[in-house]
Formats: structure tokens, C-alpha cells, sequence
């Protein structure tokens, strides 16, 4: 047949890509575990997404923060993505309180989201036994704000972890209350869930993931060169008798660990790492991850001490990511003022 040569979809150059869309909270520096299990493989989502990502400053105040602390990691995260491979040009990346859409939408949500939905939120649940001193209102409605700074951008795809789930749920139940209501006006997306990179534990706590929480079983992307081989040679190792290089999660975790960062970094499999170390003992084997890891990230922290002192740089990097995404924030905003029934000006 002949309209099935000119059918839209044979033609992928025109087809228009999915948006996808997700915040990240400025909360401190970048590790090994959140490269190599995330970072490392969003630049090549561009190919494929149309890209939004957002440093979600008005969700961190939630928790008491140190104002210039909080500052500076709004653009020192932005270096470090860069440096991560995240390209500005690419992606649209900003602030949050950059638009002022998010607080202004997630207002009206707020008008649309219920009590009772909100108070069976885990992690509101979680954060308030953890902060009893501050169970503040802005906890409570963390999820709404959430809520608004997906459905601005009518995102197709929210990549989030597994603990931010309910959230993406939550989203989805008030755009469909709010598009029930007034029609169509928010598109109701759908949690991305990305392909797992490699999942990395503690230097120290093989049994935990890699976590800012235990410092010295960290490794920061921002650490020397000398800091990281220190972290790798007081890597915990496994007290099993055979002492060689074996891929065994289970009974070597530590071992295991290793192998897996060493594996993503030189590509190399299992079998790979256990014939290249064949005869090797823990002592030499943990080094040599370590400059592994020292050489892959030196490039990294290089480019991102680079960013960090050109704060013109950085400041133009947030100020287009504003502009492109305020045009698409406004214009939802707009629709959903009016549908709401508040007067316009001619
Ligand atoms: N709550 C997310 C987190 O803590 C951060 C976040 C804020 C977010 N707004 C978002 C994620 C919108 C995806 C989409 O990780």
C-alpha cells in the first residue's frame, strides 16, 4: 500500500522523542557508587530523550540546610555532572528555584492532593521519624511539589530509584484527579526505571551500598589521586583461606566489590579480572583497582575543578537551562491558571 512507504514511523528522524525529565537534590558530593550505577550512562540518553534535569533546591530546604553550603554544591553539582558527561548543550539543566513555575503549580496541586494520600507517603514517614525537631509542612507536601515539577514539563519518562516510586504513583493519581476534572491538560507520566549500572558497596562495608555516609569506604569523584589509593589499599577484603582473586558475592563480598568496579571501569569480565590476577594476593590486587579507578576519574575531577573556578561559566549553563525550561514550564502553567479560573489579563 502506498501510504505505508510515508508512514510517520519508518521515519525516525521526524518522530519527536520522548521528553524525560528528573531532579537531583544538591546534597553533597559525587561517589564511585553514583558514577558507575547512574551518571555514567545519562549522557547517552540524549540519543534517544529529549532531556530535562533540574538540581531540586526547594526540596532539600525541607531538611535544614546550611544556606552557603547549600550554595555552593547548586553549582559545584552542576561541574560535577558536567565533568560526568552530562553536556549542557544537550540536556536542559537548571535550578530549580530558577523557575519559579514549580512553587507557583505546585500550589494549585496542592488544592488537588489529599490529606490522607499524602500521610500514607513512606517517605514523608520515614523523614519524620528521622527529623522529629522539623516535621515541617513542606515534607508533607514534598510529593506535590514533586508532582509539579514532572507535570510542567508534560514529561513522558521520571527515571527515579526504587524509594522515589510512590512519588512517580502519586504524580500519576493527581494529574488524573486534575485532568478528570478540566480535561486534558498534564500528561500522565510513567516512572523510568533506568538500566542498572554497576552497583557498588563500601570500600569498608561490603555489605552496604556505597554511601557519603561511611567517608572512608567512600570514593568521592572529587578525592586525589593519593586519597583514593588510600581508600582502595584499607579496602576490606575477604578472610577466607584461598586468598585469590575469584569472583564470589555471597562469600567474598569484598573481593566481589572490587572486581565489579574494576569490571565496569576496563570493561573486562569476570573471567577476564580472575585470569589477569591468576596467582595475585588481595595485597596486590586492590592497588590496582584503585589506579584503575584513579585513572579513569582523574580526567573527571579535572574537568570538574576546571568548572568550579568558571563560575561565568556555570551561572550561563543555569541561566539557558532556566530560559529553555521556564518557555514549556509557563506555558502548562498558563493552561492550568486558566482552567483553574483565574482572571487573565488582556
Ligand atoms: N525526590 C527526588 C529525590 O530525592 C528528587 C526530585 C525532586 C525529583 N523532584 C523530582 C526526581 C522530579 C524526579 C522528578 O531523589
Amino acid at each position: 500500500m502506498e501510504n505505508e512507504i510515508t508512514t510517520p514511523n519508518t521515519n525516525t528522524e521526524s518522530a519527536p522523542k520522548k521528553r524525560m525529565l528528573s531532579g537531583i537534590q544538591p546534597s553533597g558530593d559525587l561517589h564511585l557508587g553514583n558514577y558507575l550505577g547512574a551518571i555514567k550512562n545519562w549522557a547517552d540518553r540524549v540519543n534517544d530523550y529529549e532531556c530535562y534535569y533540574f538540581m531540586a533546591d526547594l526540596h532539600t530546604i525541607t531538611v535544614r540546610q546550611d544556606p552557603a553550603t547549600l550554595r555552593k554544591r547548586s553549582l559545584n553539582q552542576l561541574a560535577q555532572y558536567i565533568a560526568c558527561g552530562l553536556d549542557p548543550e544537550k540536556n536542559v539543566l537548571f535550578l530549580q528555584s530558577h523557575v519559579p513555575a514549580h512553587a507557583q503549580l505546585a500550589w494549585v496541586l496542592n488544592c488537588y492532593t489529599m490529606f490522607g494520600e499524602l500521610s500514607r507517603m513512606t517517605q514523608f514517614k520515614d523523614k519524620s521519624a528521622k527529623h522529629k525537631d522539623n516535621i515541617n509542612a513542606g515534607l508533607f507536601t514534598y510529593p506535590v511539589l514533586m508532582a509539579a515539577d514532572i507535570l510542567l514539563y508534560q514529561a513522558d519518562y521520571v527515571p527515579v530509584g526504587e524509594d522515589q516510586k510512590q512519588h512517580v504513583e502519586i504524580t500519576r493519581d493527581i494529574a488524573q484527579r486534575f485532568n478528570s476534572i478540566y480535561g486534558d491538560v498534564f500528561k500522565v507520566p510513567e516512572a523510568f526505571i533506568p538500566k542498572a549500572g554497576a552497583r557498588v558497596y563500601g570500600l569498608t562495608t561490603p555489605g552496604d551500598k556505597m554511601s557519603k555516609s561511611i567517608p572512608e569506604g567512600c570514593v568521592f569523584i572529587m578525592d586525589s589521586p593519593d586519597e583514593i589509593a588510600r581508600k582502595f589499599k584499607r579496602a576490606v577484603t575477604d578472610s577466607d583461606t584461598e586468598h585469590c582473586v575469584r569472583f564470589d558475592r555471597e562469600n567474598k563480598p569484598g573481593v566481589a566489590n572490587l572486581m565489579n568496579i574494576y569490571s565496569a571501569i576496563t570493561g573486562e569480565s569476570f573471567e577476564e579480572i580472575e585470569r589477569e590476577f591468576d596467582g595475585m594476593g588481595y595485597g596486590a590486587f586492590k592497588p590496582k583497582v584503585g589506579e584503575a579507578v584513579i585513572e579513569h576519574l582523574r580526567p573527571i575531577r579535572e574537568e570538574a575543578e576546571r568548572l568550579m573556578a568558571d563560575k561565568a561559566y556555570l551561572n550561563e549553563v543555569y541561566k539557558n537551562g532556566a530560559e529553555r525550561a521556564s518557555y514549556i514550564a509557563n506555558k502548562t502553567l498558563r493552561k492550568v491558571y486558566k482552567k483553574v479560573g483565574f482572571y487573565q489579563l488582556p
